[in-house]
């Protein structure tokens, strides 16, 4: 009974409730669709799924030089979330740049067009009540902003993945920074595309001073401290809920 706060059980329980008159109300409501696109009545909605999860939702954007350390720490974090039985899911080049944007390359246009549709996709897996964690050198503030605008307030956590640019460049895990000093590649961030740093990220974890679990623990600290912009959802996120439970 620990798992979940009583007033998130009667919250549950009432939904459960209305259940059917929603579903009826939905199915026999004899209004055909308009022909245009609109949003449909969702028979289960994004608090139902975050009780059914047993915690909050939330995007927590990772930006950074390529090299900072970004899919690391979304790795890092994420093992961690899902032992401690939390939904997650990364983002980062390596599932979305292969294949929903392969048709993207690195001019500001599409770099712009990139954040654009990842950020529309991390909306949707909040909506879901996932943990999502984005992972992109996304280094335009404005393109960060507009992804920002698309949450709820304290729904969007943009993390500066920050190091000097010389020490990504000696990590070098791809040996592009090698290329594009050579001139091999062209429009590399930091190189000759630029990084515009965060103003007012939640978080910034130097990554060349401190270890990854130290970044995870400063990032499971973000997630579950009262007074953060996530606050409410420390008493949800400490351990999956049974669904028995919830209905006793
Ligand atoms: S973003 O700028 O549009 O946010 P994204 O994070 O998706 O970039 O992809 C960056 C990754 O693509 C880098 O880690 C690197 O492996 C690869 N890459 C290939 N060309 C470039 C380039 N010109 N600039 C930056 N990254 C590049």
């Amino acid at each position: 009974t620990h798992c979940i706060s009583s007033a998130a059980s009667d919250v549950y329980k009432r939904q459960l409730q209305a259940f059917p008159s929603r579903i009826e109300s939905m199915l026999f409501s004899g209004q055909n669709p308009p022909p245009d696109i609109h949003d449909q009545l969702s028979s289960v909605s994004r608090q139902d799924r975050e009780i059914l999860h047993g915690h909050k939702a939330v995007a927590i954007w990772l930006t950074g030089l390529s090299g900072s350390g970004k899919s690391t720490i979304a790795n890092a974090l994420q093992a961690h979330l899902h032992a401690a039985g939390q939904r997650t899911y990364v983002l980062d080049g390596d599932n979305i740049r292969s294949r929903l944007n392969r048709d993207l390359g690195f001019s500001e246009k599409d770099r712009a067009e990139n954040i654009r549709r990842v950020s529309e996709v991390a909306r949707l897996f909040v909506d879901a009540g996932t943990i999502v964690i984005a992972a992109f050198i996304s280094p335009f503030r404005s393109e960060r902003d507009t992804a920002r605008a698309l949450f709820d307030k304290g729904d969007f956590l943009e993390v500066f993945v920050d190091v000097p640019l010389s020490v990504a460049e000696r990590r070098d895990p791809k040996g592009l920074y090698r290329k594009a000093r050579r001139g091999e590649l062209r429009q590399f961030t930091g190189i000759d595309s630029p990084y515009e740093p965060p103003v007012a990220a939640e978080l910034t974890l130097r990554t060349d001073q401190l270890s990854v679990a130290a970044c995870v623990s400063r990032l499971q600290a973000l997630l579950t401290a009262p007074g953060t912009p996530v606050q409410g959802m420390a008493p949800l996120m400490t351990c999956p809920l049974p669904l028995a439970k919830a209905l006793q």
